[in-house]
C-alpha cells in the first residue's frame, strides 16, 4: 500500500511541476515588458489631481484671502490693472507652458458656454464628452480616439462652481451664454489628453498603459508650469509693481505665499485624493530644512540633475512593501527674484546662486501596483 501511495505522490507533484512548468512557458512569452505601466486612467487621475490642488490652492489662498486681507481683486484685465490672474486664467496660462514642454500630455479648461471662444470644444468627441460630465458629474468621463495613425486616453473631469463668485461672474458676462449657474453646477470641464502611441485598439480603455518615466513628466510638467505662472505672473509682477509681496509668514503679514510655498501647499491638497502620488521641493543647500535631501536617491539625484539638467534622474525604490517609481527633476533659477532672495537670505548656506543656475530639485514619487 505505502508503495503506491508515495508512486501515486510522485506522480502527481511531477504533473503539478510539469503544469506550472508549462503554463510559465505558455504566459511569459505574452507578457512582454511592454505590459508594464500605469493604467492610463490613474495617470490622468494624477495629472488631474495636481491641476486642481495649484487651482484650489490659488483660488483659496492667494485670490480669496488677499481679496479680503488687502482688498486685492482678480480681474480679466488683470495686466493693466495691476491685479491678479483670474483662476481661469491661472490654469490656462500654465496649460499653455505645460502643453508647449512636448511631453506627450496637454490639458485645457473647456466649457459648452464659453466666456471665450478659445475653450469652446474643438471635437465632438470633447462636445459629447462634456456634456456626459454636465448629465453625472460624480465620474469622470473618459475615452480613448486615434488622431493621424496615434491614440490618445482622454479623460474629462467636472470643473463646478465652489464658490458665489463663480456664478455671480460667469452669469453677468458680457460674453456668457448662460445666465442661471447656481453653486453646485458643472460649468465645464478639465479635459485631460494624453498620448498612447501606435496602441492596439482592441485593447479595452483600462489596459492602456503609461510608462512611469512619461508618467513623471506629466506630472512635473503640471507642477512645473504653475510654479512658472505663479512665480513670474504673480510674485515677480505684483512684487515690481509694489502691489504686494511674498513673504515667508504670508498668512500672518496679508503677504503671497513663496513660490516654494505654493509648491508645497499644493502637494499637501494633492494627498486628499489618496492616489499615492506624491511631490516635494528639495536642495542641498536649503532655506527650511524640511527640505533637505532625506535618502541616496535624492542625494544622487540632486547631484545628477546640477551636471545633466537635461534629463530627470530617475530610479525605482523599495518604500516597506511597496516599490516606487521616484523622479527627481531640476529646479532652474528662472526668475532674478529666484537669486536675489535666496542669495540674500540669512538661512540661505549658498550665497552666490546666478540666474539660470539649479537651485535644487522637484521630486515625483508614485507607487509601482503590482509589479
Ligand atoms: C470675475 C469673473 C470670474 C470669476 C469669479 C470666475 N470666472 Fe471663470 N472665467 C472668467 C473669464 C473671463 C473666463 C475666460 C478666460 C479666458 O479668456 O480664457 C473664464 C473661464 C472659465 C472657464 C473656461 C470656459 C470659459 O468660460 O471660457 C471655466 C470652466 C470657468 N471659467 C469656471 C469658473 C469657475 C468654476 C469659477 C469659480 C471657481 C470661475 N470660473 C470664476 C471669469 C470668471
Ligand atoms: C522672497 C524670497 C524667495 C523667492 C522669490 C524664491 N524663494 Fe525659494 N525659497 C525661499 C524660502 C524662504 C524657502 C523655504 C520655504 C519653506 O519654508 O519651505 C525657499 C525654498 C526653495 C527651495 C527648496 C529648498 C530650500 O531652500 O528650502 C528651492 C529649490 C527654491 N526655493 C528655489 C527657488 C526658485 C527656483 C525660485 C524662483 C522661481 C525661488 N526659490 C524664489 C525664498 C524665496
Amino acid at each position: 500500500m505505502a508503495p503506491a501511495k508515495s508512486q501515486r505522490m510522485i506522480f502527481f507533484y511531477s504533473f503539478l511541476f510539469f503544469l506550472v512548468v508549462s503554463l510559465a512557458g505558455f504566459v511569459s512569452p505574452g507578457m512582454p515588458d511592454e505590459r508594464k505601466g500605469v493604467h492610463a486612467k490613474l495617470v490622468a487621475d494624477y495629472i488631474h489631481s495636481v491641476i486642481e490642488a495649484g487651482r484650489t490652492f490659488y483660488s483659496k489662498q492667494v485670490v480669496e484671502r488677499l481679496g479680503k486681507a488687502i482688498s486685492l481683486r482678480a480681474t480679466e484685465n488683470w495686466v493693466e490693472d495691476n491685479t491678479l490672474p483670474l483662476p481661469a486664467q491661472f490654469l490656462i496660462a500654465s496649460s499653455k507652458i505645460s502643453n508647449s514642454t512636448g511631453v506627450g500630455m496637454n490639458y485645457s479648461l473647456m466649457s459648452l458656454w464659453p466666456l471665450n471662444k478659445k475653450n469652446g470644444p474643438k471635437t465632438d468627441f470633447e462636445k459629447s464628452g462634456l456634456r456626459a460630465v454636465v448629465d453625472d458629474p460624480g465620474k469622470p468621463f473618459t475615452w480613448v480616439v486615434q488622431r493621424k495613425g496615434l491614440w490618445y486616453f482622454q479623460a474629462i473631469y467636472p470643473d463646478l462652481a465652489v464658490t458665489q463668485s463663480c456664478v455671480s461672474c460667469h452669469n453677468s458676462h458680457p460674453q456668457s451664454r448662460k445666465r442661471d449657474y447656481k453653486i453646485g453646477d458643472v460649468m465645464g470641464g478639465i479635459v485631460i489628453n494624453i498620448a498612447l502611441g501606435r496602441f492596439n485598439p482592441a485593447q479595452k480603455e483600462d489596459g492602456f498603459l503609461v510608462p512611469p518615466e512619461n508618467v513623471a513628466d506629466f506630472v512635473h510638467a503640471v507642477i512645473g508650469s504653475d510654479r512658472r505662472v505663479y512665480s513670474r505672473d504673480v510674485v515677480d509682477r505684483l512684487g515690481q509693481k509694489n502691489i504686494v509681496r511674498a513673504t515667508e509668514n504670508w498668512m500672518d503679514n496679508d503677504t503671497l505665499p513663496l513660490p516654494a510655498q505654493f509648491l508645497t501647499n499644493a502637494s499637501k491638497l494633492t494627498d486628499k485624493y489618496n492616489l499615492g502620488l506624491g511631490f516635494r521641493l528639495i536642495s542641498l543647500w536649503p532655506i527650511n530644512k524640511k527640505n533637505r535631501v532625506r535618502n541616496k536617491f535624492e542625494q544622487m539625484g540632486l547631484e545628477s540633475v546640477s551636471i545633466h539638467p537635461i534629463r530627470p534622474y530617475i530610479s525605482q525604490v523599495k518604500v516597506g512593501k511597496v516599490l516606487y517609481f521616484k523622479a527627481v527633476y531640476p529646479d532652474l533659477a528662472v526668475e532674478p527674484t529666484c537669486v536675489n532672495c535666496h542669495n540674500k537670505h540669512p538661512k540661505s548656506a549658498k550665497k552666490d546662486f546666478e540666474l539660470r543656475d539649479v537651485m535644487g530639485g522637484v521630486v515625483v514619487s508614485f507607487p509601482l501596483k503590482g509589479w
